[in-house]
């Protein structure tokens, strides 16, 4: 029986697509074979790559003057490969710090690079997004990056930088983004982007793959030490096959993009992604037993924190949903409470089962 799993990822994935999956799994394509046990080079699986990438620059609107990647090492690989393409040894840096996630992106930008912090959250707890005009963006910096949702705080900006703001020497500063926990998740302009990177296992597919969107002018100018399986230029000119590719993500995740397309595209997710968050922070804030501390204006759609008035309740809360069919709901083990994680393969119905056991339990227990 499959239950509604709030998992921060690797997190739910949609059931039709696992369904095919299962169905492909042992006689893919009439071969014989599954997907895994044929060569990242043969004509059929190159088909795979090259659609499951057509189909991601039409979900996203992606101009042509950006290469989609498909890598491996994961966003934690990112924060070491965004610093050894876009900066060269010496260059500045510049960082947002919204919480865990940038923390982590600096301190590996750090072992590159200078990082300036342009903006830190630190104050409030991790509770908030800085407002961009209290922003200080080094001028020189090479680019700058933030982390449009932080999975553990459940901070979301409610803006996109706009590429006036980071201006800096007559020149624009490229803008770097870690979109794994919100890619997908809605509509977004890419041109406004200069690098957006993700790691697969929230909206895109299993664990194992890495998806960067690169403008093509930034590429090319890798330091000599970059690895060359991080090396943005050369993993671009083999269409991201300069080694075996995790060949069974990328099919995976370009089941995912065929599904978002049947499910309307992103416009129809932002919706539904918008109504599941909704109703979930409006039964927390009404309830005087639950509390999720995040601003307003700066609550994730797609990871939801929440505590519970009496901690000492937690164990029993998740012992019960747990029973309920209701899984995962354990927060990160920095913060401890509750994280219910909305991805875009939650439905509604999800939801709705949560709140209503959370009002019951409120029910007996307040
Ligand atoms: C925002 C964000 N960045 C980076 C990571 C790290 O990703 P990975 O485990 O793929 O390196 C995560 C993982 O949860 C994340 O949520």
């Amino acid at each position: 029986m499959r239950v509604f799993n709030f998992s921060a990822g690797p997190a739910v994935l949609p059931l039709e697509v696992l369904e095919q999956a299962r169905d492909e799994m042992t006689d893919w394509n009439g071969g014989g074979m599954s997907v895994m046990e044929i060569s990242h080079r043969s004509k059929a699986f190159v088909a795979v790559a090259q659609q499951a990438e057509a189909d991601l620059r039409e979900l996203l609107s992606i101009p042509t003057s950006y290469k989609v990647l498909f890598l491996q090492g994961g966003a934690t690989g990112q924060f070491s490969a965004v610093p050894l393409n876009l900066a060269a040894e010496g260059a500045t840096v510049s960082y947002v710090n919204t919480g865990a996630w940038s923390k982590k992106a600096i301190g590996e930008a750090r072992r590159y690079n200078k990082v300036g912090i342009a903006a830190d959250a630190a104050d409030s707890g991790y509770n908030t997004v800085p407002a961009l005009q209290t922003w200080t963006i080094d001028p020189a910096a090479a680019y700058l990056h933030y982390t449009p949702n932080e999975t553990i705080g459940g901070v979301e900006f409610p803006f996109v930088p706009a590429a006036g703001s980071v201006a800096g020497g007559g020149s624009v500063i490229p803008l770097v983004a870690d979109m794994s926990s919100t890619i997908l998740s809605r509509p977004i302009d890419v041109s406004r982007f200069g690098l957006i990177y993700a790691g697969a296992q929230k909206n895109i597919g299993p664990a194992g793959i890495t998806v960067v969107i690169v403008r093509e002018d930034l590429i090319g100018r890798a330091r000599p030490a970059t690895p060359t399986v991080f090396d943005y230029k050369a993993m671009a000119d083999d269409g991201s096959m300069l080694n075996t590719p995790p060949t069974f993500g990328w099919y995976f995740a370009g089941l995912v993009f065929k599904w978002l397309k049947r499910q309307g595209g992103l416009a129809a997710m932002a919706e539904r992604n918008r109504a599941k968050a909704e109703r979930l922070y409006a039964a927390i804030d009404a309830s005087g037993f639950y509390r999720n501390p995040v601003a307003k204006n700066a609550r994730s759609w797609m990871n939801v924190p929440f505590t519970l008035a009496r901690p000492e309740l937690d164990k029993e809360f998740l012992a019960q949903a747990g029973k309920t069919g209701l899984a995962n709901l354990e927060g990160h083990r920095s913060v401890g409470g509750m994280r219910a994680s909305l991805y875009n393969a939650m439905p509604l119905e999800g939801v709705n089962a949560l709140v209503e056991f959370m009002q019951e339990f409120q029910r007996r227990h307040a």
